[in-house]
């Protein structure tokens, strides 16, 4: 990683012949920061044909409507290597019925086909994720509310002189810089916010916090003030 980021540059440097795959998440989990469409086709144009690109798109519907970011799948016929996984569980808000899905090559897709457990995904998850795709105003309702929220966070942190990552996702990085993130987590989540630090990570001043619906985000945003406020006393 660089800068919060995979390292493109690196990532090529370090392949060899024994490289089989690249894999990633693009927005990034747990930070949020993004490649844009740009720079990962000049980095796909740059890996050996061998080595399989994973591309794990679980937060790609967030930008849609953003023209750093163009439609991955339109790059299959031009690289054989690479695949993208997708999933419903986030901008379709289907997490429970566990269904996701995954575009390559059908070279590839017919060995994984063969490969997979038989009825891994079932009717009424498959019946659920169709209706989804066709209920665009479901879509463009919650990304519209994610992007304006993830405005409202970016004010915020300006305002309390916090760092937030720039965040391509439905959540977003603060960094504390002074403060033990873990601490303050505890603090939120007495008063009923639940947000995630980062300490597996060994990131030990930065919290994720969801994006939440305007309300959810006025109680958080007044939760964190009062407790700068009470660390700063
Ligand atoms: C990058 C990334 N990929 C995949 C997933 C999970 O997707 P699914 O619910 O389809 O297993 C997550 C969820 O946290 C994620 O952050």
């Amino acid at each position: 990683m660089k800068n919060y980021c995979a390292d493109l540059e690196a990532i090529l440097a370090a392949i060899d012949s024994r490289t089989r795959i690249i894999a990633f998440a693009n927005p990034s989990n747990p930070i949020g920061t993004a490649i844009s469409s740009k720079d990962m086709y000049n980095f796909l144009k740059k890996v050996p044909k061998e080595t399989l690109v994973v591309i794990d798109e679980a937060y790609n519907e967030f930008n849609r409507g953003d023209d750093s970011f163009e439609d991955t799948a339109k790059w299959l016929d031009e690289f054989e290597n690479l695949i993208v996984s997708r999933t419903f569980s986030k901008a379709y808000g289907l997490a429970g019925l566990r269904v996701g899905y995954m575009l390559a090559n059908p070279e590839i897709t017919s060995i994984l086909n063969r490969l997979r457990a038989p009825f891994n995904v079932n009717i009424a998850a498959l019946a659920a994720a169709c209706a989804a795709l066709d209920d665009k105003e479901f879509l463009d309702k919650t990304v519209e509310n994610n992007t304006r929220e993830r405005v409202r966070y970016a004010e915020f942190c300006k305002k309390n002189s916090l760092f937030m990552i720039p965040s391509f996702a439905n959540f977003v990085a603060i960094d504390f810089k002074d403060y033990d993130a873990s601490a303050i987590a505890d603090r939120l989540l007495h008063m009923g916010v639940i947000v995630r630090p980062l300490l597996g990570y060994k990131l030990k001043t930065i919290l994720r916090i969801s994006i939440g619906t305007p309300h959810e985000n006025d109680r958080f945003f007044k939760c964190v003030e009062t407790i700068l406020k009470d660390m700063k006393n």
